[in-house]
């Protein structure tokens, strides 16, 4: 039987986690990636930043082709002129990638060239395509790319940086997309990304998103496995109780 695609895999598994690696311990990723593996999370987010688009600068493809794991590869590109660089990430093996509206007027034509892409890993289980919102960006920004993607990607901080609050905003804004989706009559995921902590995630979970990035709770310098565990765990309950 065919594997399913990365789509499948991850509208199998949500509501999940996608977790960020920012702050994991870059000294010894392997070790960051096998815990995760061990504590049934999913998906890995790399948050991709050019110190142009925001502040910091962080990896680039050869980190996101030189980690070896089972993890789906969930690439947020907070970067100018995707158009240019989006192949270099595919070519690396980025099976979820996530280009922001407000990266440049091509957004439109970035879709279109992934969506010819192959993913690196199997050329069947296809890629993903994220449209990633800033906190000040009107939600109704997507609505002429739902046909051309595959997830909506709602940041809920500024960019750049973990450990921030969670926008006090992103509920009603995860609202007004989930009824763009709806009248799109296209099945899109949503993710919100940013500021969920071991004290929120249960009442992030129960507004419905489909996954939930989070980085510093998770890789927090003393116990990602449990943390790992825990945010896994607070999702899935909050699932069966809404
Ligand atoms: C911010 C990134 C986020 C962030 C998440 O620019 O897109 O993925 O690092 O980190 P926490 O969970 O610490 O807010
Ligand atoms: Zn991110």
């Amino acid at each position: 039987m065919a594997a399913p695609s990365v789509f499948e895999t991850i509208r199998a598994a949500a509501p999940t986690i996608s977790v960020g690696m920012l702050t994991a311990d870059l000294g010894h990723l392997a070790s960051s990636f096998e815990i995760l593996e061990e504590s049934r999370v999913e998906l890995v987010h790399f948050d991709v930043m050019d110190g142009c688009f925001c502040p910091m600068t962080t990896i680039g493809p050869p980190v996101v082709a030189a980690v070896r794991t089972s993890l789906v590869k969930d690439v947020h590109l907070m970067i100018t002129d995707p158009v240019q660089k989006v192949g270099d990430y595919v070519k690396a093996g980025a099976d979820v990638v996530t280009v922001h509206a407000e990266a440049g007027p091509y957004t439109h034509r970035v879709f279109q060239e992934l969506g010819r892409m192959e993913n690196a890993n199997d050329p069947a289980r296809g890629i993903v395509r994220g449209i990633g919102l800033l906190p000040a960006t009107p939600v109704e920004a997507v609505e002429p790319l739902l046909g051309q993607v595959e997830l909506v990607l709602l940041v809920t901080i500024n960019p750049g940086f973990g450990g921030q609050a969670f926008g006090k905003e992103t509920p009603a804004r995860l609202e007004r997309t989930r009824e763009l989706i709806r009248r799109s009559g296209r099945d899109i995921l949503v993710g919100v990304d940013g500021g969920v902590t071991r004290a929120n995630v249960a009442d992030v979970a129960g507004l419905g998103p489909d996954l939930i990035i989070t980085g510093s709770a998770v890789f927090d310098g003393k116990a990602p496995a449990d943390n790992a565990r825990f945010m896994l765990d607070a999702v899935r309950s909050a699932a069966r109780t809404s």
